[in-house]
């Protein structure tokens, strides 16, 4: 008699069959089956840092220190200003600002980088500081919307926002202005269309949009074209 060209799988092994499972060709228990999904549950459920502070197995077996004990050293350049300080290496440039040196004019709207409320330059570049990471930007020059005036002479997108009342409830506009002064800075402000287009990644929730542009284009024309 010719053997079946599809044998069938080994047979469940003895017991209480509630209590067995095959799992992706594994045999495991349902037991620790459900231990595992109730541990993915939990950690879902406390998020990454409450995680992050149980201690982490290392391959010989031993408990290593949690990361959130490995205090970084680093030096930053803010509006000008020399800040050396001790960091969590995974705290976001947008959290440093606002929790640790309280400059609190970067907003967090989103902190998926999805909205721009928390616009930020670096080098003069716009970057959503809530998905870069603080000590990633040592000797770089980072200049938030506090550094934008100079003293009591506020900078000249400021002032058109002010002007052509480019805001409403006020949240998504320093993002908005520091967007601002980079893109005209990259001469993307030529026309409505473009400017639209180079400020997409700022929202505004309460659809400040057409003022947000008249502003800018005031700004261009004050500034002679850019930045
Ligand atoms: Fe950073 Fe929304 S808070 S993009
Ligand atoms: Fe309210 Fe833009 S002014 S979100």
């Amino acid at each position: 008699m010719s053997e079946p060209s599809d044998p069938l799988p080994p047979p469940l092994p003895e017991g209480d069959p509630l209590d067995e499972l095959v799992l992706f060709e594994d045999l495991e228990t349902r037991r620790q089956f459900l231990k595992k999904v109730a541990g993915t549950s939990l950690a879902v459920t406390l998020g990454p840092h409450l995680i992050a502070l149980a201690s982490t197995p290392t391959p010989g077996g031993s408990e290593a220190p949690s990361a959130a004990t490995k205090m970084m050293s680093v030096q930053l350049k803010i509006n000008g200003r020399d800040y050396h300080l001790q960091i969590d290496p995974r705290t976001s440039l947008l959290d440093l600002l606002r929790e640790n040196l309280h400059l609190t004019g970067s907003k967090k709207g989103c902190d998926h980088g999805q909205c721009g409320a928390c616009t930020v330059l670096i080098n003069g570049r716009r970057v959503n500081s809530c998905l870069t990471l603080a000590v990633m930007h040592e000797g770089e020059e980072i200049t938030t919307i506090e550094g934008l005036a100079q003293g009591e002479q506020l900078h000249p997108v400021q002032e058109a926002f002010l002007e052509h009342d480019g805001f409403q409830c006020g949240y998504c506009t320093p993002g908005q202005i520091c967007s601002a002064v980079a893109c005209l800075k990259e001469g993307h402000a030529k026309d409505d269309a473009q400017i639209r287009e180079w400020m997409s990644g700022n929202l505004c929730r309460c659809g400040a949009y057409p003022n947000i542009v008249d502003a800018i284009k005031q700004a261009r024309d004050k500034m002679g074209g850019g930045a």
